[in-house]
């Protein structure tokens, strides 16, 4: 298929574009670049530079004759979405709109979309299963779950046919070393342990040990980059296969522990990594898991490379070499 990749230049998006491409597929890439690299893109794709808010340059880049596309581009800094929401109102939800008002304009009728587990709120019940209620604790999280509802609106009156991807924690990095980009002044658990080992940052603060988890630090399913990115194929294919939209989560059914992941890293990289226990952050529930029962029913897809020693042994590759050690 052709298949219109827009934020493919970011750490998620590459991932998706690699699969695709290995899978046979034809991908160009639209990015403005704000965090994705250019490091990133490859030499088989295409990639038009531009920003979901040139509603006109957006719709160009869509008319080129794309079976589906596939979104990714979104600010997902949960934390700076309660501080500034505008930037997230504007991004997220207009740029979305660009995005579903240029699907319908130039006729495309497949659309993957990132979503996010922010968009359940604080867990009633674990594991969380698609049906969980839906309540956002941050902007960032509403922001895909409005989303999610245009989506529904836009299948209802104009047929477009969409996946809605709940991602878990993403992590990890190309099995096979194809991507290299480093994202930049990172906010997440894993690649902060990860600059903690090569040096660019002094410690890791573990955000509180007082939770009832399994040694007091926060529990999340962390889903490695590469199973995400199956994912997305799996959930086209559906799209294709049925004509049915479906909402799904994409995680790996096992919860892990802040000072789990540290405990590994310290073995796998062989560096002290050091930790300092502060306060806990504003918002965060103290376990997270998946239920992936849909996505094996319906797509066939269960997490192969989400372990911790293939999340961190991924990305420890990635930052040992940027690093030269
Ligand atoms: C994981 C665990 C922290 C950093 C966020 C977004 C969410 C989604 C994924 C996109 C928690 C602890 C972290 C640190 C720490 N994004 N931690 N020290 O908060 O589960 O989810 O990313 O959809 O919307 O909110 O991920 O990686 O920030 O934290 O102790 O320096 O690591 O408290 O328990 P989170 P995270």
């Amino acid at each position: 298929m052709k298949i219109l990749v827009i934020g493919g230049a970011g750490y998620i998006g590459s991932h998706v574009c690699r699969e695709f491409l290995d899978q046979g597929h034809q991908v160009t890439v639209f990015d403005n670049l704000s965090s994705g690299l250019e490091e990133n893109l490859f030499p088989e794709e295409d990639f038009i530079k531009g920003d979901i808010l040139d509603a006109p340059a957006l719709e160009k880049a869509m008319s080129r004759g794309f079976d589906a596309l596939i979104h990714l581009a979104a600010f997902k800094a949960a934390g700076e979405s309660m501080l500034k929401p505008e930037k997230y109102s504007v991004n997220n939800i207009t740029g979305t709109i660009n995005i579903l008002n240029g699907a319908v304009a130039t006729g495309i009728t497949y659309v993957v979309f990132s979503s996010s587990a922010a968009t359940y709120g604080e867990p009633k019940y674990l594991p969380i299963d698609e049906d969980h209620p839906t309540e956002p604790e941050n902007y960032y999280g509403f922001t895909k779950l409005e989303i999610e509802r245009f989506l529904k609106w836009y299948d209802k009156l104009k047929g477009l046919k969409f996946a809605a991807l709940r991602y878990f924690n993403a992590a990890g990095y190309d099995v096979k070393g194809r991507i290299t980009g480093l994202e930049r002044n990172p906010a997440n658990l894993l690649p902060v342990v990860m600059e903690a080992a090569v040096g660019m940052r002094s410690e890791v603060q573990v955000f509180g040990n007082d939770y009832d988890t399994i040694d007091g630090t926060g529990v999340r399913d962390y889903i490695h980059v590469n199973d995400l990115a199956v994912g997305h194929v799996a959930a086209l294919d559906y799209l294709a296969r049925t004509n049915q939209s479906l909402t799904v989560n994409l995680g790996s059914e096992s919860g892990l522990s802040v000072l789990q992941i540290i405990d590994a890293a310290r073995k796998i990289t062989g560096r002290p990594i050091p930790a300092r226990i502060v306060g806990r952050r504003p918002g965060d529930p103290a376990k997270l898991t998946a239920s992936a029962k849909r996505a094996k029913e319906l797509l066939g897809w269960t997490a192969q490379y989400s372990d911790v020693e293939t999340l961190v042994r991924t990305s420890w590759d990635v930052y040992r070499n940027k690093a030269g050690l």
